[in-house]
């Protein structure tokens, strides 16, 4: 244990005083069927939970053995055991915890390691502007994280002496945009706090060791994950066993394809030994044999609510848990957005970029002028793109100047969003002198690499990019007609024949780098 952890932990009790003692049950049992209560004072079933408080011991043991062995370096975890600074090492976990919510441990290395190198401290973090907290943050998604944790460091810099809070119970309190996992989390991991913390990755580990096949986001699947993970949590090393859980979920205990044979904590595992006892049992059908084993199973399925609704399936074994409710179809949305150019003051194009509102979708990021689409009528569609433009630069520029280019889809966690892409191409800058505000902007393309932009955006670029020299290409080729992929028959089409930049929108290869569908951001 870390020289920090010890001042921590000591004097905490153990956490076994209240776990009960193990009762067997049998498949199919014609006991009468107890109702139980759901109150998290009460775990509806045994079968749930872990009574015997030796295989407790033996399950951190394990676990733990291999997270010391197998666990990947991540810069967050060497800060969280090397920095002596308690303000410092919690605000370098919480910046980690903010960041891996929503996004995978290999994106976030790099945008982290970046992060801490330009704010070190709460306090430098509290003194930037939100403009560079959303450029440093452009492709992450879900960009209401990067503003919450700039919003927090002011708040502990004016408001808490710059002192970052030091309990869970703080942590919840005084950050926001910090819910229970992610106080938990910090706490147990920067602070030593004797904590569970139950993340996407825990839920399914937790399931699957408790044969929890409920909908997981239920409140009583809900209760009885975060009692268990307070139950299971190894009082001396908290955030290593949080975290050993967490690193079980995304490697070994994974959504598809589990790796049950390389799991620690396989002989703890109620999911795992249902797959084999129904193995051996077809297995000795099979022979004709008749002393079959016994399945484990909940006492009060049937009523209990943390069992499942459905019956097992045979082909699914240990992913038959977790359960979870079917999701919400994204809403499907239509943008038209125009990219307009002007000729740049050294050479090269400049850009046209507008900013977003300082609320909702992609806050206070910068896009080019664009209009939702609200009825397929092409002609008054380009209208109203035009008339963005034209409010924007407060113009009077004719729509005969926007010029088609294709179409980009982005899938936030919410919408399907297909931009409907344009551009203009304008060859006199002096018709655009007019002072940049706050929210307009020309940029050069480095600027514009270097901007506040969502990867919508980017992807927007590319395709711009790749029409332009496509275009180049054509006119060295003699060639008059646009490429495939990019051709767009404005007469002939319909909405479902488009090109997209989900369909592939035709059989350029070189497109196929837009055509992607990237499952991303939120606000
Ligand atoms: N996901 C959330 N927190 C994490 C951590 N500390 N390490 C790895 N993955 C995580």
């Amino acid at each position: 244990m870390s020289r920090l952890r010890s001042a921590v932990v000591k004097g905490k009790k153990g956490r076994l005083e209240t776990v009960e003692t193990t009762i067997r049950t049998r498949k199919k049992s014609k006991a009468p069927v107890k109702e139980e209560p759901t109150t998290s004072s009460f775990p509806p079933s045994l079968y749930h939970t872990f009574s015997d408080p030796a295989e407790v011991v033996f399950l951190r043991s394990h676990l733990l053995r291999w997270y010391d062995k197998d666990k990947r370096e991540l810069p967050w975890r060497t800060l969280a055991l090397t920095e002596s600074d308690i303000n410092i090492r919690t605000y370098a976990v919480w910046v980690s915890e903010i960041m891996l919510q929503q996004t995978q441990v290999a994106t976030v290395k790099d945008y982290y390691n970046r992060w801490m190198k330009r704010w070190p401290t709460v306090q430098d973090l509290a003194a930037a502007t939100i403009e560079e907290v959303n450029q440093m943050w452009a492709g992450l998604g879900y960009y209401s994280r990067g503003r919450r944790l700039h919003e927090g460091a002011q708040k502990v810099v004016l408001e808490l002496k710059g002192q970052m809070p030091q309990t869970v119970d703080d942590l919840l309190k005084q950050l926001p945009g910090v819910g229970r996992y992610t106080a938990s989390a910090i706490g147990s991991i920067a602070l030593g706090q004797v904590t569970g913390a139950v993340d996407g990755n825990v839920i399914r580990v937790l399931c699957r060791l408790r044969a929890i096949g409920a909908d997981s986001s239920s409140p009583a699947v809900t209760e009885a994950l975060w009692r268990l993970a307070n139950l299971l949590v190894d009082p001396e090393r908290s955030g290593d066993f949080n975290q050993a859980m967490m690193e079980l979920g995304a490697r070994v205990c994974t959504p598809k394809g589990p790796l049950c044979s390389q799991c620690p904590v396989q002989s703890h595992c109620r999911s795992y030994h249902r797959v084999h006892v129904k193995q051996e049992q077809s297995a000795k059908e099979l022979l004709g044999k008749l002393d079959m084993p016994d399945i484990e199973d909940c006492m009060n399925s049937g009523t209990c609510s943390l069992c499942p609704s459905e019956p097992w399936d045979d082909q699914l074994g240990v992913q038959n848990f977790p359960r979870k409710p079917p999701k919400k179809a994204p809403r499907a949305e239509r943008t038209l957005t125009c990219v307009v150019t002007r000729p740049g003051e050294a050479g090269g194009e400049e850009y046209l970029l507008v900013q977003r509102p300082n609320k909702g979708l992609l806050a206070g990021l910068w896009e080019f002028p664009s209009v939702l689409l609200q009825e397929d009528n092409e002609v008054k569609q380009k209208r109203a793109l035009c008339e963005e433009v034209n409010r924007v630069l407060r113009s009077c520029f004719n729509e005969h100047l926007l010029q088609y280019v294709g179409e980009v889809v982005h899938i936030f966690s919410h919408i399907h969003q297909t931009y409907v892409v344009y551009s203009m191409r304008l060859k006199d800058r002096a018709v655009t002198q007019q002072t940049p505000t706050e929210k307009r902007q020309w940029l050069t393309r480095p600027g514009l690499q270097e901007a506040a932009v969502s990867t919508g955006l980017k992807k927007i670029v590319k395709l711009f990019d790749t029409a332009d020299s496509l275009k180049d290409k054509n006119s060295k080729d003699g060639k008059r007609q646009k490429p495939e992929g990019l051709k767009h028959d404005r007469s002939q089409k319909t909405k479902k024949s488009r090109p997209t930049a989900a369909d592939g929108g035709g059989r350029q290869l070189s497109l196929s780098s837009f055509f992607k569908t990237v499952k991303e951001e939120s606000s």
